[in-house]
């Protein structure tokens, strides 16, 4: 309890200064709310403006593909180099340490697997995000199918509510279907969609003139890694991805079906934070054990 016999007057208004107000570091996201760009903060390195998300979701669609067959042995370790985790609610809960403090980007929507026809999904009850304490929900948009397009434009919409009411962002994730172009030009309509549909941040792919992709979107994108390349070429990847604006990488195989995973994370993470060229994070890859 206060010591109501000892309350002394103020002395230090700093008078001669006005109130320091600060802005904020990330594209897009000054008119959010406090909670809002705590979680975005998580995420994204202030002082860089970047971030390297570590995604393991694929066996929500892929079952045990190569390199998440045990994410207790081949994700955990790599879990101190990462800056957010992009995880299932289902991967998290079993297998995430919670002890790993580290912000948590939940895949939010699931449906049907590579099986079937991928995309017929439902998005989670943001209840269950709010229990996880993520910092963020990756919501899939398949922009230009036209079997799935108006309910994965929808769940992104309802996740956007859903976010908004306890202050958690959303990632639209665009998917590329079989007969879209992987083009700018696609690649900016898909990503700009999102935004336009309440998306804080937008995952796609990295294509030949990625600038427009990113100038026309009012939000941070990163890039997804893709399929595995060899290690010079996916950190090439990453490196034009961020010359070109890109406030990083959402990136998994590339990492964890590398021979060498925990150095390849770390040499993502100098293309993204420190501008490495990809000869010298190359270099540093192979240097690392
Ligand atoms: C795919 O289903 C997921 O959304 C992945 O998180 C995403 O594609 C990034 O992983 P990768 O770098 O392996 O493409």
């Amino acid at each position: 309890m206060a010591d109501l016999d000892d309350i002394r007057d103020g002395k230090d208004y700093g008078l001669s200064e006005g109130q320091k107000n600060e802005g904020f570091f990330l594209k897009g996201s000054a008119n959010l709310d406090w909670g809002m760009k705590d979680r975005l903060s998580r995420i994204f390195n202030p002082e860089t403006g970047r971030s390297v998300m570590l995604a393991f979701d694929h066996g929500f669609i892929m079952g045990p593909t190569s390199g998440v067959e045990r994410i207790d042995l081949s994700i955990v370790p790599l879990i101190p180099y990462a800056d957010c985790l992009m995880c299932t609610r289902g991967v998290l809960r079993s297998l995430v340490p919670p002890t790993s403090r580290k912000p948590v980007c939940m895949r939010s929507d699931a449906g049907t697997s590579i099986l079937t026809e991928l995309n017929h999904n439902v998005i989670v009850d943001v209840q269950d995000a709010v229990k996880l304490n993520v910092s963020a929900m990756a919501v899939m948009v398949a922009i230009g199918d036209p079997c799935t397009e108006a309910t994965t434009v929808a769940n992104l919409y309802n996740a956007v509510d859903a976010g908004q009411s306890f202050g958690i962002p959303v990632m639209g994730v665009t998917a590329v279907g079989k007969d879209m172009a992987r083009d700018a030009r696609y690649f900016g309509l898909a990503s700009r969609i999102c935004a336009e549909n309440g998306a804080n941040i937008v995952k796609t792919y990295y294509t030949e003139g990625f600038e427009k992709v990113v100038a026309c979107c009012p939000v941070p994108i990163v890039i997804a890694g893709g399929k595995k390349l060899p290690e010079l070429e996916a950190l090439e990847l990453a490196y034009k991805a961020v010359q070109s604006g890109a406030s990083g990488v959402d990136m998994g195989r590339n990492v964890f079906q590398s021979s060498k995973p925990t150095a390849m994370i770390q040499a993502v993470s100098a293309v993204v934070h420190k501008n490495l060229s990809p000869k010298d994070a190359f270099q540093m890859f192979n240097d690392l054990k």
